[in-house]
Order: structure tokens, then sequence, then C-alpha cells
């Protein structure tokens, strides 16, 4: 079958983001939020949070048996897991997005993108290295108000809300569309001076349209946009010339499940899906949300 254990996957990914909503609702009172004290790969401050909620994931995808590799990015290199037949699945993860908002009760979650393997290959660093429109499945979740699962395959966008009775995911949210009325846009104002002239246009007529809703984990604000439609942008910036986001396991989910979802997802030069990766830890630039917005975006960022 073509997607055989993918849902062994996603029930791994669930069973880690039940271990891990658990950790974050609970780690002010364990002292378990500040730093501990290193900086990744990416060279940022890594939360207490960030290495358990990655360490969780990793056990969980293992014991699915059927994760091949994954990619995380509070770990530098490739995570080998297993070369069977039946290690049918690559996953890259940002197991904790947002996680600067852990220690004052805002909104974090986790986003994975999952690829198929060829299992005649023999699996390298360079095996990862897969286009986003190669995706057969995308997941986040958000650890907010409720826990939330969203789940894209190529069939369809489904919502999953964490019972805290049992511990089951529900079924609450079926086939998600994004609106095609757009409800606002989300971005960090805050970096406007240092933006090209072409997307200080862009933010100003945005700016003139739609309220302003940013919440500085990219996970909550793209869900709040999937549902009440939206647009959000990380531009590439002075301070990041090449986008803060990282394409691999932050652009490439959300705009497999943008575009499942009726949605559209660029870099402000091409489709996210179609961007060839060259490595793990790539950043891109990130317009995302109503398809008819980012196009209008995109273009007056291109002076069109
Ligand atoms: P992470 O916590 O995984 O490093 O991601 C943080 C990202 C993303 O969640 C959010 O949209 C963005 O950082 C916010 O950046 P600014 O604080 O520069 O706006
Ligand atoms: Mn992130
Ligand atoms: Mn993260």
């Amino acid at each position: 079958m073509e997607y055989d254990g993918l849902e062994a996957v996603v029930a791994g990914v669930a069973d880690g983001a039940q271990q891990i909503q658990a950790k974050v609702r609970a780690a002010v009172l364990a002292q378990a939020v500040g730093t501990t004290g290193e900086t990744n790969i990416q060279g940022e401050v890594v939360q207490i949070l960030d290495t358990f909620s990655s360490e969780t994931l990793v056990n969980t995808l293992t014991q699915c048996g059927r994760v091949a590799a994954i990619g995380s990015e509070e770990i530098e290199e490739t995570v080998f897991v297993g070369d069977s037949p039946a290690h049918r699945y690559l996953v890259q993860m940002d197991p904790l997005d947002g996680s600067s908002n852990i220690d004052v009760a805002v909104s974090v979650g986790s986003i994975l993108g999952i690829w198929k393997r060829d299992t005649n290959e023999t699996i390298t660093d360079v095996t990862l290295l897969k286009k986003g429109h190669e995706q057969v499945a995308a997941v986040y979740t958000v650890y907010g108000s409720c826990t939330m699962m969203v789940v894209a395959t190529r069939e369809s966008v489904q919502g999953f809300t964490l019972d805290p009775e049992d511990g089951m995911f529900r079924l609450t949210n079926q086939n998600i569309r994004i609106p095609e009325k757009n409800s606002c846009y989300s971005t960090n104002e805050g970096n406007f001076k240092g933006l090209d002239s072409g997307t200080q246009k862009a933010i100003e007529e945005l700016r003139n349209t739609y309220s302003l809703r940013y919440v500085g984990s990219l996970v909550a604000d793209f869900h709040r946009n999937l549902l009440k439609g939206g647009i959000f942008l990380y531009p590439s910036t002075q301070k990041s010339p090449e986008g803060k986001l990282r394409l691999m396991y932050e652009a490439n989910p959300l705009a497999f499940i943008a575009e499942q979802a009726g949605g559209a997802a660029s870099s402000g030069k091409k489709r996210i899906l179609d961007i060839q990766p060259q490595k793990l830890h790539q950043r891109t630039a990130l317009i995302i949300g109503n398809k008819d917005v980012v196009k209008q975006t995109v273009a007056v960022i291109n002076g069109l």
C-alpha cells in the first residue's frame, strides 16, 4: 500500500505531543522554563523545553518503527533511526516552535513534515534534503487554550483536539479549508525599517486593509490564519538576509498544509514547496496564507 505505516508515524507524533503539552503546561511549576545555557546550530539560546520536546519526539518516532531518519531544529546532524524496509518515512521537525513565549504562557507548538523514503536508497544526510512538494503529510500541534493537532495528507486537512479527560485526540475540524475572506495580516512590524522598498510597500498595503495580529509563535499565527483567514509574513530583513524561518521544518510543512487547505506559500521569489534544499537548517523568507492575498503581496514585493 502506498502510504502503509503513515498512520503509525502520525500516532507517534500524537503520542509525543501529548507528553510535550503536559510538560509545557507544568513547566513553570516544575521550574522547567528557561534556558539550558547552550546555543543550538542556529546560534539561538536553547530552552529546556526545546531539548525535552526534541528528545520526546525522537523517542516516539523511533518507537513507531516506521521512521528511517529525522531532522530536528535542535540537533545539528541527521538522526539515523533504522533502514529496514519497514522504515519507510523521513521526518523533519521543529519540536517546539515559539519557545521564546514559553515563560510568558503564550501558545507554542510543534511542526513536522513527513516524506517517503526510497527503501532502495542508502540513507545519508542528503536523503533528507527533499523538496517540500514531495511531502506525503505534514502535522503541527498548538499548545494553547486547548491542544490541537492539524494533520494534512495529499487528500485533506483534518483538525483534532486533545481531550484532557482521556488523553485522546478527537476529530473536531473536518476538511479544513482556509476561508476565502482574509481577516488579518501577521508580521513583526518592528522589522519594517530593515525591509527592502517593495516589501515595505506590500506591508503598507496590508496595514491599510487588515487588522494586525502577531503572537510571535509561527505555529499559533499560522493556526489562527488557517481557521479564520489571514496572511503571515517573515520576509528577509537586514538582520536575517536569508529570512529567519527554517525551510525544512517550519516553511515546508506549513506550506504543504496551506496548499492542501486552498492557500499558498512563497519565499517572495519562489513557491516554498519548489525550493531545492541545500542544507538541513537553511532559512527562507516566508509569505503564507490566503492564495489571492499571497499572490498580490508577492507581486507588490517584486514591483509588479
Ligand atoms: P523557534 O522558537 O522554533 O526558534 O521559532 C521562533 C520563530 C517563529 O515561531 C516566530 O514566528 C518567529 O521566530 C518570531 O521571530 P521574531 O521574534 O523575530 O518576530
Ligand atoms: Mn520555530
Ligand atoms: Mn523551535
